[in-house]
């Protein structure tokens, strides 16, 4: 296991729908927990595939982040299930690091996926997990947060977008 670098938008890896995982083997499980060491070590509360380079349809989630993983969650070909009511709060991504804005999320979701072994999981996520659950959903089909804002707020957001630090010192 180890630690991967995070990869930055407006990286390509990062709009791509990610591929099916169609092989449970020992690599995936690599995969799964250098997502989780490298989740952890950001720190975040979430992080997808993508992120790390690798376009396979794999995050994970820990909204606790207690010692010992106890509320760490696998998803491997997640696929959302059930979806209720909304919530409205400040959102980032470790991908886009310094920007954050308020998004519609669902209050309440339940996921099915797969563990990194093949076996079947079941996840009914409120709040902050139900937020981080759908902001990973949506790296894998290569949707950034702030996609999700509409209007003013959008094109707000992408101003801010388009003057953050990290992305000057890229181009300068
Ligand atoms: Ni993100």
């Amino acid at each position: 296991m180890s630690l991967r670098e995070i990869v930055l938008y407006p990286d390509p890896v990062l709009r791509r729908p990610a591929r099916e995982v169609e092989r449970f083997d020992a690599e995936l499980e690599r995969l799964v927990e250098d997502l989780a060491e490298t989740m952890y070590a950001a720190p975040g509360v979430g992080l997808a595939a993508p992120q790390i380079g690798v376009s396979l349809r794999a995050a994970v989630v820990d909204v606790g982040g207690a010692a010992g993983r106890p509320e760490l969650h696998v998803l491997v070909n997640p696929r959302l299930v059930e979806s209720e009511g909304r919530q409205r709060e400040d959102e980032g991504c470790l991908s886009i690091p310094g920007l954050s804005e308020r998004v519609d999320r669902p209050r309440r979701v339940v996921v099915e996926a797969l563990d990194a072994r093949g076996g079947a999981l079941r996840i009914a996520g409120e709040g902050l997990l139900a937020r981080a659950i759908c902001h990973e959903l949506d790296h894998l089909d290569g949707i950034l947060f702030f996609e999700r804002l509409t209007g003013l707020r959008k094109e707000l957001t992408l101003r801010r977008l388009r003057k953050l630090p990290y992305l000057q010192q890229a181009t300068a």
